[in-house]
This record gives C-alpha cells, sequence and structure tokens, in this order.
C-alpha cells in the first residue's frame, strides 16, 4: 500500500463541505477523455459529478460516458449534461469515483447509508480503480465501530423477520437491528426494496465472514460493507490531502 501527502494552499479554517470538494476535485484529475465512468452518489462525490461536468463543458474532457449508481445522481448528471449509460451497455467501468461512511486502515468501506450501496456496489465492483472520497471524520480502525449503522438492503416481504434474523446473527456484537424510516415512513431504495440497519456496540470480528453470514440470510439482497474493492483512497483533512493506494 503506497500514499501521498499533499499539502493543502489554502487556509486550514475549511468547512467539512470544502474538504469533500477538496478530495472529490482531486479524485476528477484520475478522469481521462474517453472514459466510462461510475458516478458515485452522497454529498462527496456530488462535487466530483459537478467537477466532471465542468470540465467537459470547458472541453478539457471528452467522450465520458457516466455510469450513475442512484437516481439522485442520474438526475444531477442529466442536468449537468453529462452523457450517462449502464451496465448492460457498458459492463466494464473504467473508473468509480464515490464516498463512503466508514473507511477502515485496508480500504475497507461502510457505504449505503444515503441508501444507495446496492447501485453502488455493482457499479463500483465492476470497475477497474474505484476512488473513494472522504473527509478525515470518516476513517475508522474498525469498520461498524464508529457508533452509526452497517445498513442491509432487504426485500419489503417479512421485513421484520428478516430484520430479527440479522439481530440474531450479531447478537454477540450487541447488535441493534432496525428498518430504516425517513419522514415517519419506511424508507425505500430505488431498487423497490427496504433498509435494515445494523447498530453494534462491539467488532463483528471476521469481516468477510460476517459479509458471508448476511448474504446467506434469505431476505438480504446486499450489505453496505465493500470489501477489497476500492483501490484508492483520497482523504481531505485540515492540514492536507491523503492519498492512498491499495
Ligand atoms: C450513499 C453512500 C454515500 O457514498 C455515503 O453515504 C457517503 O455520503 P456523503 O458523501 O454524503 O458523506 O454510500 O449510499
Amino acid at each position: 500500500m503506497g500514499s501521498a501527502f499533499d499539502p493543502l494552499v489554502t487556509p486550514s479554517n475549511l468547512t467539512q463541505d470544502e474538504l469533500k470538494k477538496r478530495a472529490a476535485y482531486k479524485a476528477v484529475e484520475y478522469v481521462k477523455s474517453g472514459m466510462v465512468v461510475g458516478l458515485g452518489t452522497g454529498s462527496t462525490a456530488k462535487h466530483a459529478v459537478a467537477r466532471i461536468a465542468e470540465l467537459l463543458r470547458q472541453g478539457k474532457l471528452q467522450n465520458i460516458i457516466g455510469i450513475p449508481t442512484s437516481t439522485t445522481t442520474h438526475e444531477q448528471a442529466v442536468s449537468l449534461g453529462i452523457p450517462l449509460s449502464d451496465l448492460d451497455s457498458h459492463p466494464v467501468v473504467d473508473l468509480s469515483i464515490d464516498g463512503a461512511d466508514e473507511v477502515d486502515p485496508s480500504l475497507n468501506l461502510v457505504k449505503g447509508r444515503g441508501g444507495s450501496l446496492l447501485r453502488e456496489k455493482m457499479v463500483e465492483g465492476a470497475s477497474k480503480k474505484f476512488v473513494v472520497i472522504v473527509d478525515d471524520s470518516k476513517l475508522v480502525p474498525h469498520l461498524g465501530g464508529s457508533g452509526l449503522a452497517v445498513p442491509v438492503e432487504v426485500v419489503p416481504f417479512c421485513c421484520d423477520f428478516t430484520r430479527g434474523k440479522l439481530e440474531e446473527l450479531f447478537r454477540e456484537a450487541g447488535c441493534k437491528a432496525k428498518l430504516r424510516v425517513k419522514e415517519e415512513t419506511v424508507a425505500v431504495t430505488d431498487n423497490g426494496n427496504y433498509v435494515v440497519d445494523l447498530y453494534l456496540e462491539r467488532d463483528m470480528g471476521d469481516l468477510e465472514a460476517a459479509s458471508e453470514k448476511i448474504l446467506r440470510l434469505p431476505g438480504v439482497v446486499e450489505h453496505g460493507m465493500f470489501l477489497g474493492i476500492a483501490t484508492t483512497l483520497i482523504v481531505a483533512g485540515k492540514s492536507g490531502l491523503l492519498v492512498q493506494n491499495r
């Protein structure tokens, strides 16, 4: 694993959103004309989408095809005039850029607190290069240890049954599994599914084993742990940009 540190030349009183933008702009430096580019979802990724559109308008990038990871990103990209396609037509993606909710030292991620984990995993898993962009608040020693949730996308059919089974799986880690609710109604993903959020009091142990256990449960569609998928991490902190490769 290699890393490089790039001090910011701007004042150190940047807001969290400005840090996200720094990381996003740095990631867009990896985009070259003619590439098929996975477009991530969230408040960090939206800066990358906007930057790609800006470079296309300026003629500094040409012939980019974007593969959006959510309906929200699809709408943003369409409004900015980025040509779009999908994995059916472009099963190999040159490069994806997306945010994350947690990043561990091996570049494993938790994603999906914005609810787009399935499409993100499909697009980013099909990418030759996946650049993750975060501000330094997202760095954790172990996934699932930040007190925030590990999301799991489940089918609506008997979702409380699946929720209970997920809670049982990680009982030893003090798991509380909660069906995600937004504005007092159950949150529905772009795929018409629900999300169960796993809140863990303790580390869930071996991540690959945890992943297998979750995916084996009937009713589960996908989970938000992205293990071994990210190839590059760009972290923006008050003192600079850190670029780390796997
Ligand atoms: C959405 C995601 C986002 O990438 C993740 O939630 C990070 O979002 P943000 O950049 O807004 O912090 O996985 O499903």
